[in-house]
């Protein structure tokens, strides 16, 4: 690859650089609510056991092979499989397109609700009723997908706010603006997650909240769907899939520790989970107590546990205003940092493709972020949320995960990855590593999804209508997929596809 291209593609200036990033990106809205929610579901504290397996089976391997792909074949996604095999090169174009057009979109819609409720944190404008004011006063939700209602205002201006940060960051490149503001967002992060976990174990009843968390039912790991769960979750929290860890392994020096970065990556992602975990369940224990309510009363799902269940716990706390203020400040960073990602796994495809400049790209990829997001933002937003993330985060993700895995394993020379890995790194891969990518990932990927596909045949996702879950999730997905296909087949404007990888090099 010629020496120009490789500088204008952009590099980190540091390993910490490069790991902040990728923690950045990993550590997301889904480390905060969305895994202490998980654990409780499932299992409380047995649920670390098929997680930890999970992270170790699955997660590590594949960011291993990830952050590889990256760095042997120098590319973003699509160039990076293309390099591989011309004929895959779709499948790179697939993953980023249902990522920026589909994840990024929604992604950006929480965030923006985040920034809105560090501003109603300040006199607790949610009131005595949280989730009235959540669901009615501030999403204006709908009776469903089918009636989108009006568009929110006040949303729709934070929303521009996060379009304009991913904007302001990503244009400024790879080392001036990811880099920089990694190294300032993910800091701050750990720093405010800290204050509010340490606050919320002093609170009386977090012991109630800490037992609930911890506390093991070793009955449910009998339960597939504690499995299913496990893996799922930490696939979509290491950004596995997303075709972002690809990208940014590609921006490292030749000399660079792929294996010792990986684990660094996955260690600080489940470790900030764990804790973020601690932090929630003191709340809810704090709370129960409080509301002289059984924990179980207190927990609710998903988006409902941080903008409603953490209000209410918010409104009875002395000091209440400065912890919302704080949580919701560090879901913004932990948001922005992944939703960062998002946007340079996309422009850096499009530059390597097409040898487009970095501004008027990612200028005109935030436009169509901003107004592909307005659907979200309308009264039935929230619907059109819950299907097209189930759909792109339990089957776009995964088939990528099961493709790439079967794409380096059975149809390229893996040992030629797994050597180049052990050239540069300190931690050396052994050929269990090989087997794991060939059979064993692929395989639980497969298992997941038909689990999946099995469960969506016999009852329509969510009690929406079918013609919801196929019109908005199933053809959000084939949508993407066929805007992948085309860009996989207009002709390279750019060399970067002739030219070998690095352990190719003469
Ligand atoms: N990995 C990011 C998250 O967990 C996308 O939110």
């Amino acid at each position: 690859m010629s020496i120009d291209f490789l500088e204008k593609r952009g590099r980190w200036k540091s390993q910490t650089g490069f790991i902040m990033a990728a923690v950045g990106s990993a550590v997301g809205l889904g480390n905060i609510w969305r895994f202490s929610y998980m654990a409780h579901e499932n299992g409380g504290g047995a649920f670390l056991i098929p997680y930890v397996i999970a992270l170790l089976t699955v997660g590590i391997p594949l960011l291993v092979l990830e952050f590889g792909i990256g760095h042997e074949r120098i590319g973003s996604a699509p160039l990076a499989f293309a390099k591989i095999s011309e004929k895959w090169e779709w499948l790179g174009w697939w993953a980023v397109t249902f990522v920026m057009f589909g994840i990024a979109l929604y992604y950006c819609v929480i965030i923006a609700w985040c920034i809105n409720f560090v501003v109603f944190s300040f006199n607790l404008s949610w009131g005595g009723d949280p989730d009235l004011f959540f669901f009615k006063s501030f999403l204006g939700t709908t009776a469903g997908p089918e009636s989108v209602g009006h568009v929110r205002t006040p949303i729709l201006f934070s929303l521009m706010l996060v379009w304009f940060v991913n904007w302001f960051v990503v244009y400024q490149g790879v080392e001036k603006g990811i880099e920089q503001a990694n190294k300032l967002f993910i800091p701050l992060l750990f720093v405010l997650m800290l204050v509010l976990i340490v606050w919320g174990l002093t609170l009386e009843g977090a012991k109630t909240g800490i037992m609930a968390y911890l506390t093991p039912d070793f009955h449910k790991l009998m339960t597939p769907k504690v499995w299913i769960n496990a893996y799922s979750q930490i696939f979509f929290s290491l950004s596995l899939g997303f075709g972002i860890m690809i990208a940014y392994a590609s921006y490292l020096p030749e000399k660079s520790d792929i294996t010792k970065d990986a684990l660094a990556t996955a260690l600080a992602d489940c470790g900030f989970s764990i804790m973020a975990g601690f932090g929630v369940f003191a709340i809810l224990g704090y709370m129960a107590q409080a509301s002289q309510q059984p924990i179980e009363n207190v927990v609710t799902e998903s988006i409902g546990l941080a903008f409603v269940v953490y209000p209410k716990a918010i409104s009875l706390l002395p000091g209440g205003s400065v912890f919302g203020i704080l949580f919701f400040l560090s879901l913004t960073f932990a948001g922005l940092s992944s939703s960062i990602s998002i946007l340079e796994a996309f422009s850096s495809a499009l530059m390597d493709k097409f040898h487009f400049n970095r501004k008027p790209t990612v200028s005109i990829l935030c436009v169509l972020g901003f107004l592909g997001g307005v659907i979200f933002v309308t009264g039935g937003g929230l619907f059109w949320l819950d299907i097209v993330d189930h759909f792109i985060s339990h089957y776009g993700l995964v088939l990528v995960g099961i493709l790439e895995c079967i794409l380096v394993g059975w149809f390229f020379h893996i040992a030629k990855i797994r050597n180049h890995i052990n050239k540069v790194s300190s931690l050396r891969l052994g050929s269990w590593w090989e087997g794991l990518i060939k059979y064993f990932v692929p395989l639980v990927l497969t298992i997941i999804l038909l689990s999946d596909l099995i469960k969506e045949g016999s009852h329509p996702y969510g009690n929406y209508s079918w013609t919801a879950i196929i019109l908005i999730g199933r053809d959000w997905l084939l949508f993407t997929l066929i805007i992948a296909f085309i860009l996989s087949r207009r002709p390279w404007r750019t060399e970067a596809h002739r030219t070998k990888g690095r352990s190719d090099a003469p």
